[in-house]
């Protein structure tokens, strides 16, 4: 997908367009590894409560995640310094749930495990010990805590991650994660959630999309990555928009040299095995001097800032600037 692909010749509006990819190219590293590594163990050594969680029940989608990633060639290759692969070292606990060992058909969850993913406020906080083990070279990580190989593969990966699940009336929640490079939302306060209360910030955006999407995710055929993507603003090149951060807001003072368009490419990939979801997302930082050199997708930004409704502005914090944005793009 290019720049202009993200901004059709028509009217702002919600879409539902994916593109079909394989997940191993998503997840592949890339020249950007060492620059994405030293920022993402920068966020999680300093507030890893902001950026990683496990919540019961997250576990079995991670173990699903680390077999997918050691068999695509791609990702078995990410290797830790000691030239040893960085997933295989993960090991696979003797407790996990894998395609070839679950007791539960797909679709199905233990109704204990369908209980604990629908209950909030049970979050696991990472506490130093498990953010310096997740840290630590040792050549197996067999008996780690979740959280902590949660950890350990938020370090190694390039893409953030988050897992989701069916609950036992097929809701979708999100059980898993690490977001160091979020677009101005907490991953602590989201965790636990049905996929439509995550999305209900979004102004009317369930309205339109909440069934289809979770058709969507339900019905997804495996060993495909669905790629899709999202694009805010900001005043900040910065890759982490955290809430926490309070990075300087767009308003109607705003130079030309200061916007920075933000773009989330993400990947949605089937875990056949838990019924689950790994949804993956990259992203990458543009200057408004670079978008205007594609002249469609100045274009299109130009029409999507001038059409969107107004409590969608408002959401995406372009309210103030976006007439301003616009006439920079002309
Ligand atoms: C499958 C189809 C999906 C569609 C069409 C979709 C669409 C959207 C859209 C349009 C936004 C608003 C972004 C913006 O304009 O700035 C959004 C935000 C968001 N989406 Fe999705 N989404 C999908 C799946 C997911 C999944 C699987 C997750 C996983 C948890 C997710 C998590 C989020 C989050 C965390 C936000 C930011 C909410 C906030 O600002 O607090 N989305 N999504």
């Amino acid at each position: 997908m290019n720049l202009a692909a993200l901004f059709p010749n028509e009217d702002y509006r919600f879409a539902m367009r994916f593109e079909r990819g394989r997940p191993e190219d998503f997840f592949a590293p890339t020249e950007s590894g060492p620059r994405l590594f030293a920022e993402r163990a920068r966020w999680l050594n300093e507030a890893p409560a902001h950026y990683v969680a496990m919540l019961p029940g997250g576990e079995p989608l991670l173990e699903e995640t680390l077999e997918l990633l050691r068999a695509w060639p791609a990702t078995r290759a990410v290797a830790s310094p000691g030239g040893a692969s960085v997933l295989a070292s993960l090991g696979t606990p003797e407790s996990s749930i894998s395609l070839e060992t679950s007791e539960f058909p797909p679709g199905s969850l233990s109704p204990s495990e369908g209980e604990r993913a629908g209950v909030r406020g049970r979050l696991t906080i990472p506490r130093a010990a498990e953010v310096q083990a997740g840290a630590s070279r040792s050549p197996s990580l067999l008996g780690q805590t979740p959280l902590a190989r949660c950890i350990e593969l938020g370090r190694k990966l390039e893409p953030d991650f988050l897992l989701l699940k069916p609950d036992a009336a097929g809701v979708f929640r999100l059980l898993a994660g690490c977001v160091c490079f979020p677009s101005s939302w907490s991953l602590e306060e989201k965790m636990g959630l049905p996929l439509d209360e995550i999305h209900g910030v979004v102004p009317g955006l369930n309205t339109q999309l909440a069934r289809p999407i979770s058709g969507f995710l339900a019905k997804m055929a495996p060993g495909i990555s669905w790629l899709r993507a999202n694009w805010g603003l900001s005043r900040s090149a910065e890759l982490n928009n955290h809430p926490s951060r309070k990075l300087p807001r767009l308003d109607a003072s705003v130079r030309a040299d200061e916007v920075w368009l933000r773009v989330e490419w993400q990947s949605l990939v089937a875990l056949p095995g838990n019924a689950g979801v790994l949804f993956g997302i990259r992203i990458e930082v543009f200057s408004l001097a670079q978008v205007k050199q594609d002249a469609a997708a100045a274009e299109g930004l130009r029409r999507a800032l001038q059409t969107m409704p107004g409590e969608m502005a408002a959401y995406k914090g372009i309210a103030p600037a976006r007439d301003r944005i616009a006439t920079f793009l002309e």
